[in-house]
C-alpha cells in the first residue's frame, strides 16, 4: 500500500466527500478523456480515487482486528459462562473512528493526513468497549486477553486505580493483534475500554458535557458528577464485596453434583 499524501480539506466534509466522489465513479464519469484538460482532470481524479481505496483499505483493515479482539472477549465470556454461574460481560460495542475526527486529531498532533500518519499517530482508530458487572471481572478480562500469546499490549492505562480528576474511571489497553488476510499478514492496533456497568452508565452521561457549550453552573455540575463517580465506585466495590460473600456462602456440592452442574453449563454455554 502506498502511502500518499492526503490533500487538507475542511474536516467535516471530508466523508460527505469521499461519497460523492464515489457516486459520481458509479456514475460512469470516470471516462477516458478526450482532451489534454480532461485528462489532467481525469489524472486527478484516478489519483483521488486510489488514495481512496488505500484509505478505505486501511479501514478495511481496523474493522477485522476489532472482529478478531470481539470474537476474543466473546469467547472469554463463553467461557467463563460455563466454568461459573453467570457472564462477565454484559455488552461489547466496536467503533471505527470517523474519517473527520481522524482528519481533526492529526491536525492537532501535527502528522500528516497519510496512512504512516494514522498508522503511526491514532491509536484509536479501531475501538471496542467491554462492559461488565464486576470490577474484578474487568481485570480479569484484561489479564486473559494480554496474556494470549498473539496479542501485544502497546499501552496500559488504568483509569480505576488513578482516576481523572474529573471522576473518570475504565482500564484502557491499546493491543496490537495480528489480522490474517487472504495474502498478508498485518498487525493491526486497537484500543480497548473495560468498564463496570455504573462507570459506564456515568461517562456516557460525563461525555454530553463535552459537547455543551456556555454551560450555566458549570462547576457545579462538575462536582456533583465528581461525586456521583466516588459514590458509584463505592457502590461498585460493594456489589463485589456481596458477590464473594454469596458465592463463598454456597453449599459445599458433592462430586455428582459438580459433574451435572460441569454438563448442564457446557450445553448452556455452546447453545
Ligand atoms: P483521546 O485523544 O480522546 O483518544 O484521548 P487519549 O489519547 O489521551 O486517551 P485516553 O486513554 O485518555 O482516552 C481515550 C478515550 O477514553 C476517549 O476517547 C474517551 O472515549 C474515553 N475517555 C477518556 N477520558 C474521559 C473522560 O474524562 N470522560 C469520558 N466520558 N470519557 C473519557
Ligand atoms: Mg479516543
Amino acid at each position: 500500500m502506498n502511502d500518499k499524501q492526503f490533500n487538507m480539506i475542511d474536516t467535516t466534509q471530508i466523508d460527505q466527500w469521499i461519497q460523492s466522489a464515489i457516486s459520481t465513479a458509479h456514475a460512469g464519469e470516470l471516462i477516458t478523456p478526450a482532451s489534454a484538460a480532461d485528462s489532467r482532470f481525469y489524472d486527478k481524479t484516478k489519483q483521488f480515487m486510489e488514495t481512496i481505496v488505500d484509505y478505505k483499505e486501511l479501514m478495511m483493515m481496523y474493522a477485522c482486528a476489532m472482529k478478531e479482539i470481539n470474537t476474543k472477549f466473546d469467547v472469554l465470556n463463553t467461557e467463563f459462562k460455563a466454568r461459573h454461574q453467570r457472564n462477565p460481560i454484559n455488552s461489547i460495542t466496536t467503533r471505527l473512528k470517523k474519517t473527520s475526527s481522524i482528519a481533526e486529531k492529526l491536525t492537532k498532533k501535527n502528522a500528516p493526513f497519510s496512512l504512516e500518519g494514522i498508522r503511526q499517530h491514532i491509536h484509536d482508530v479501531a475501538g471496542i468497549r467491554v462492559v461488565c458487572s464486576y470490577i474484578d471481572d474487568i481485570y480479569t478480562l484484561a489479564d486473559a486477553l494480554i496474556g494470549q500469546d498473539d496479542i501485544t499490549l502497546i499501552a496500559k492505562k488504568d483509569y480505576i486505580l488513578c482516576p481523572k480528576a474529573n471522576g473518570y474511571r475504565s482500564l484502557h489497553l491499546i493491543v496490537s493483534v495480528p489480522v490474517f488476510f487472504s495474502d498478508q499478514k498485518r498487525n493491526m492496533e486497537v484500543e480497548v475500554q473495560i468498564r463496570t456497568i455504573a462507570m459506564d452508565f456515568w461517562a456516557s452521561l460525563e461525555h454530553q458535557l463535552k459537547y455543551k457549550q456556555d454551560v450555566p453552573d458549570q462547576q457545579d455540575i462538575a462536582d456533583k458528577l465528581k461525586h456521583c463517580a466516588d459514590v458509584i465506585h463505592q457502590t461498585d466495590a460493594t456489589m463485589q464485596d456481596l458477590r464473594r460473600q454469596i458465592e463463598a456462602m454456597a453449599d459445599a456440592p458433592t462430586e455428582d453434583d459438580i459433574l451435572f452442574e460441569k454438563l448442564s453449563r457446557l450445553d448452556i454455554a455452546i447453545s
